[in-house]
């Protein structure tokens, strides 16, 4: 069933300010029934969980909803659902647990592919309980991460290793299954970073062959927070540093403090929304998700299909996002430009898609582009054809040398910032 794109575009209210969106892979814009939820939640009596006062019970409810929804859409049960500020805090948490356990000698595998807050937590994990690190490679021309590069790293005394699901800065889809099952030959754990592709297909923690993996709400349609999902009987085997009268159940006492109860709300209402995306799609809501993102799967193939075939026609551009298995993020950058000054460009046509390196700075450095990256594209539910012809239109005013041309009364955006927050090698990024 195809999606009905406009009418996913009028429940979101700010694609009222009329830019064509592409900077949905940094984060995507909200639903008004996600807004509501929001909303309710701290328009209702709320209080700590309980079973006491209404403010206990919605408190209560809430977390219990949107555990379940979590459930649904990750293919995992409500025990095993995990809220925390964001992906990168739970995988410092997670990282910080494991390596309590771990000894010098012992091996850790993170790869050049991944976001650095799928590197960084391991890396400073490891050389806190004396462990080594080893790096997968992947092939820079292709953007693929196989199996044997992660084959060639892995060793008995291998204890975890861990790989995004897709790339946040070239879309690239690692074959998980096949992954899992050369981890799990030599005994080790296997964590995914499900932030980027849990914006474009249905995750199932079981198929993928993950042992423990984190998403971000706020790149399907929900609010800034993060989650982790595990194997029930891994994660009852961990214990975390936490306060002495805090809940010690399986998933509360991964929870450091009181949870957001509001931004739980929308997530749960992200999560319907999503499910309802084919309207067609019958059955349970684990049921119309995996729909829902079929039909979006093939809606943003058709797209992706437009973007490559537009921008191959436009001659300075470079596409860097070239797996056979891929998510419809491109990043590109043009002959003669740097990529900041073609976000400008585009900024000042009325086009958002925001240049950098995304957090992937190994990445971009193996892919040879340093810390300035490229131009990224990404797309997400309420993306449409005319977006796309927005952005090739702008592009080609570009590369025909009408790039310089701004519209009256349009100011020019600030420069990008960057900083040393985040980064190796003296790189540094704020966007991710
Ligand atoms: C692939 C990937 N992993 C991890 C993260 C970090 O997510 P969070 O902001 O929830 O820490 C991002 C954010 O851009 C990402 O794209």
């Amino acid at each position: 069933m195809a999606l009905d794109i406009a009418a996913i575009r009028a429940q979101i209210p700010a694609l009222k300010s009329g830019s064509a969106r592409f900077d949905a892979p940094g984060g995507t814009q909200v639903p008004q029934p996600v807004v509501d939820a929001v909303a309710a939640a701290m328009t209702a009596p709320l209080a700590n969980r309980g079973r006491t006062t209404e403010g206990e019970r919605n408190a209560d409810r809430i977390v219990v909803e949107a555990r379940a929804a979590l459930a649904d859409l990750l293919g995992t049960t409500p025990e095993t659902v995990v809220f925390g500020r964001s992906a990168t805090q739970l995988a410092y948490d997670l990282s910080r647990m494991l390596a309590k356990t771990w000894r010098p000698g012992d091996e850790v595998v993170v790869t050049r592919l991944d976001h650095d807050s799928n590197i960084r937590p391991w890396v400073q994990a490891a050389a806190s309980a004396g462990a080594t690190v080893r790096w997968a490679d992947f092939d820079p021309v292709t953007g693929e991460l196989r199996p044997e590069h992660v084959q060639a790293v892995l060793s008995p005394r291998t204890r975890l290793v861990a790989v995004t699901a897709a790339s946040n800065l070239i879309g690239t889809r690692p074959d998980l299954p096949a992954l899992s099952a050369l981890v799990h030959e030599v005994g080790a754990l296997f964590h995914v970073d499900a932030v980027h592709y849990a914006s474009h297909a249905v995750v199932d923690l079981a198929a993928l062959g993950a042992d423990t993996l984190v998403v971000s709400p706020y790149k399907w349609l929900g609010p800034h927070l993060g989650v982790l999902t595990g194997r029930a009987e891994l994660l009852r085997t961990l214990r975390p540093d936490k306060l002495l009268p805090s809940s010690d159940a399986v998933p509360e006492r991964f929870e450091l403090g009181t949870l957001p109860y509001e931004l739980l709300a929308g997530t749960r209402a992200a999560v319907d929304f999503l499910a309802g995306l084919d309207p067609a799609a019958r059955g349970g809501r684990r049921e119309r998700l995996i729909a829902s993102f079929a039909a979006l799967e093939g809606h943003e193939e058709t797209l992706r299909d437009r973007l490559e075939r537009g921008l191959a026609r436009l001659g300075a551009v470079t596409v860097h996002t070239r797996a056979e298995r891929r998510t419809p993020t491109l990043l590109f950058t043009v002959a003669g430009h740097a990529p900041a000054d073609v976000s400008r460009h585009l900024a000042r046509h009325g086009v958002d898609a925001p240049a950098g390196s995304f957090y992937a700075v190994e990445a971009a450095h193996r892919l040879g582009l340093g810390v300035e990256g490229g131009v990224r594209v990404g797309l997400a539910p309420y993306s449409d054809a005319d977006d796309v012809d927005r952005l090739l239109a702008a592009l080609a005013a570009l590369v025909e040398g009408r790039g310089t041309r701004t519209r009256p009364g349009t100011p020019r955006p600030p420069a990008r910032r960057t900083d040393a927050r985040c980064g190796t090698e003296g790189t540094a990024e704020v966007t991710s």
